[in-house]
């Protein structure tokens, strides 16, 4: 049991290591490169941005300002009161002061005002353009970087949300606390060593040490956070899994093996924030002791010069007024020096965003739909001649499958093909390539003898209509919904619409709702049957009169009444243009011009339906299971 554990806890030492020093770790501060991307993302709010800096300063300005008025105060009341005349001096000494202080507090007032309102107008435009210019990249994005885990729609929406509010946070308040920390403390030292330059020095002399003490802290402590949050996710996901899959837990009897999993699961980053909290908080006593140190030796070395020597003179002509100054700036100070690295979390945090935000904004997608390059197709010239030529495929996000392995087929203009074969041998990833989803890796896949990727991305797909398994209607009018597929900017005619929907056989239904085409498909569509979701769907491809159609299982998630009707749409629609039909069923796919059976990859039979039932093989054997042969 002792060695299990032993054996465990070196395992988990591991994991802390790899967890401490993770492949990215927290963005540390570079302040001109923060403050050059900060400039850069702000550059059309710069007037904003360069009141709400004035403000931070002057707000800045505020305790140093402060601390020479104490100091100059302490010396007023010191001054004589035993004639009339001097208490009448007090009084007037006095009472200047006090009006400095409230020019002050109106000078405050103003820099105050000014910084929250330029920093929150300028954020809320900031924002509001980072999330617009954001999602405008994200559309841009090809179909295989959705692929990847850290782009799902999840993380996708949460970054948009959080990224450009995280951003908004540190070029607003975060950026405007540093200024104002950083004249605390540049001023503090500058007004101690202005005023004596030898107490200055001794009093600043430990502000340094106060600076790393601080700064090491928030690291350790955002380290211990960083590596305690990695394990309480694992420990949530075990949660999580147990949870929903209770009755698969409870039928085999591993109730305990969980709880021991989970309760094992959270002693780590016990283990872990429990070492944190301990060396953060030694560091915290030490920063708080350090204030008390600066004092006592101000006191201590300051007291004694303060003392009169024998000429009367002090060392280096240092007066009360003088040493109360430099107690003050720098006690100042030395609380700024505390407060300022308090801000480096969010402002990691914040780095992070706008980094991510960056990255999004400047890349360009090979497979662009934003580009303005390559050749226009008009559609009226399109003959919709397809092939693929040796294809080789495997997805970016598993190059370790090759997916197709030298697919050759050709559709001729206006044929009619099907694509059949168990499922998993790379039907609709034909598919996809013919939208160009994906660039293939090996061989090209050709419209009417040229090469797709030489064509202009939305100007090819605007020749090709998609029809899939999942109709996918938006929450939108049928109007609107039908008009989507509509490949010109302007909007269709009432007539366009009403064609593509009788070719798609649903006029009729629709004609019939009380609202007609202005029918709203609340919850996408939820109120009609899968017959009608699909024939919208196919009025949405039908309306763009492509050249190319391209069926992915178009009627398999229909019942079979459904299935009959929409199979016979599609043949209508068929009709003149190019299709590459998947089918499930052979039924609808009988008369195709050609048919070609995948497996594995590869194209294995191809032919007509009678020269395949001829020859006897796999795909006789499927027609034999579907009771077509
Ligand atoms: N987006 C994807 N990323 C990675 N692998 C995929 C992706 N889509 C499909 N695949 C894999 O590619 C293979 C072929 O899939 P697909 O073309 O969808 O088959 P089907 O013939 O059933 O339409 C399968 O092994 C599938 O797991
Ligand atoms: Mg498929």
């Amino acid at each position: 049991m002792t060695a299990n554990r032993e054996q465990l806890s070196k395992a988990q030492r591991a994991e802390l290591k790899r967890l401490a020093t993770p492949e990215r770790p927290y963005v540390t501060v570079n302040p001109i490169k923060l403050f050059y991307t900060l400039v850069r993302m702000n550059d059309p709010e710069w007037r904003l941005t360069i009141a709400a800096l004035i403000g931070s300063f002057l707000v800045g300005c505020n305790f140093p300002a402060m601390s020479v008025l104490l100091g100059i105060l302490i010396d007023v009341l010191f001054l004589p009161v035993g004639t009339l005349e001097e208490q009448r001096h007090l009084r007037h000494e006095a009472d200047f002061y006090a009006l400095w202080f409230f020019v002050m507090s109106l000078v405050i007032l103003v820099a105050q005002f000014g910084k929250y309102y330029a920093f929150g107008l300028a954020g809320e435009r900031l924002t509001h353009r980072l999330r617009d210019q954001v999602f405008r990249a994200t559309m841009r994005q090809n179909i295989g970087w959705f692929d990847e885990d850290a782009h799902s729609s999840g993380v996708l929406v949460s970054n948009l949300s959080n990224d450009p509010q995280s951003v908004q946070t540190l070029s607003g308040t975060l950026l405007g606390s540093i200024i104002e920390f950083t004249v605390n403390i540049v001023a503090g030292i500058a007004i101690a060593i202005g005023f004596n330059w030898r107490l200055g020095l001794i009093t600043s002399a430990l502000l340094p040490l106060q600076l790393y003490a601080n700064k090491k802290r928030t690291d350790i402590l955002m380290k211990g956070n960083q590596a305690t949050k990695a394990y309480y996710e694992s420990s949530a996901q075990v949660a999580c899994e147990a949870v929903s899959a209770m009755r698969t837990v409870a039928v085999l009897t591993r109730e305990r093996d969980v709880c021991e999993k989970y309760h094992h699961d959270l002693e780590v980053p016990l283990r872990i924030g429990t070492r944190s909290a301990v060396t953060g908080s030694i560091i915290y006593a030490l920063t708080q002791g350090v204030n008390f140190w600066q004092n006592a030796i101000i006191f201590r070395v300051g007291g004694a010069w303060l003392y009169p020597r024998a000429d009367g003179s002090t060392l280096g002509g240092l007066t009360l007024r003088t040493f109360f100054i430099c107690l003050m700036s720098s006690t100042f100070a030395a609380m700024a020096c505390g407060r300022v690295f308090s801000l480096l979390p969010d402002v990691s945090k914040a780095l992070e965003s706008a980094h991510d935000i960056l990255a999004i904004l400047r890349r360009r997608p090979k497979i662009d739909n934003y580009s303005e390059e390559g050749s226009t197709l008009d559609p009226q010239v399109v003959k919709g001649h397809i092939r693929f030529e040796d294809i080789q495929f495997r997805y970016p996000t598993r190059p370790d499958v090759k997916v197709l392995k030298g697919i050759n087929l050709e559709v001729k203009p206006g044929q009619f093909i099907a694509l059949v074969g168990s499922s998993g041998c790379g039907k609709s990833t034909s598919i996809q390539l013919c939208e160009r989803f994906y660039d293939p890796s090996g061989g090209r896949v050709t419209l009417d003898g040229v090469d797709i990727r030489e064509f202009n991305l939305r100007s090819y797909r605007s020749v090709l209509g998609l029809v899939s398994q999942e109709p996918n209607l938006y929450e939108m009018t049928i109007r609107e919904n039908i008009a989507l597929g509509y490949p010109i900017d302007a909007p269709p005619t009432e007539e366009q619409i009403v064609q593509a929907a009788k070719d798609a056989n649903i006029h009729d239904f629709v004609a019939s709702l009380p609202q007609g085409y202005d029918t709203m498909l609340a919850n996408r569509g939820s109120g009609l049957s899968g017959g009608q979701k699909q024939r919208i769907a196919i009025a949405r491809a039908l309306i763009r009169q492509p050249r190319v159609l391209l069926l992915d299982e178009a009627t398999s998630a229909l019942s079979s009444e459904d299935e009959v009707k929409i199979s016979k749409v599609l043949e209508q629609a068929a009709k003149g243009r190019t299709t590459i039909s998947i089918a499930h069923r052979l039924s609808s796919i009988q008369h195709a011009d050609r048919i070609y059976l995948f497996m594995n990859g590869r194209i294995k039979e191809q032919g007509t339906h009678s020269e395949l039932i001829a020859l006897g093989g796999e795909y006789y054997n499927m027609a034999l299971q579907q009771s077509l042969a």
